[in-house]
């Protein structure tokens, strides 16, 4: 009994943890003019590098691949109430 008691819990455990992982959510990239139209990640260091005018915060994860956890924002600003 004792041992089902453990599955149980772990697999409420781990469905749980996923979750909450899950609302740390990324920022997507701002549909504006500075974002538009920039493929390469080389572009995004022009204003987000360490040295740049908008680094990144100094608790940023630290892959350097933008777009795999940023998506652009599909978005128009408009339509999310603020022009
Ligand atoms: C022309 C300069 C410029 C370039 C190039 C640029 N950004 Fe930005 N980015 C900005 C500015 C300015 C802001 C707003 C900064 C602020 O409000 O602190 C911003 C904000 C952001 C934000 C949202 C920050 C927040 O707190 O909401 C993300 C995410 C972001 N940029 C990602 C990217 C990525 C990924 C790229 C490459 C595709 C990129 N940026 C290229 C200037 C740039
Ligand atoms: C591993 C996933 C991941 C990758 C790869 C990534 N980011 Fe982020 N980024 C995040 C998360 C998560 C946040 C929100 C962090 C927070 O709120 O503290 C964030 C926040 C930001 C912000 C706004 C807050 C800040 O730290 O200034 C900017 C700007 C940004 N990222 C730019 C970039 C750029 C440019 C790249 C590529 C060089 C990049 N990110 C790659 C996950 C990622």
């Amino acid at each position: 009994m004792k041992k089902h008691i453990f599955y149980l819990t772990l697999i409420l455990i781990v469905p749980l943890t996923l979750y909450i992982l899950s609302l740390k959510t990324v920022v997507p990239i701002p549909s504006d003019d500075s974002h538009a139209g920039i493929t390469e990640v080389q572009g995004c260091f022009e204003c987000h590098g360490d040295d740049k005018e908008y680094p990144r915060k100094k608790t940023h994860p630290p892959k350097d691949q933008c777009f795999n956890c940023h998506k652009a924002d599909k978005k128009p600003a408009a339509t999310k109430g603020y022009s």
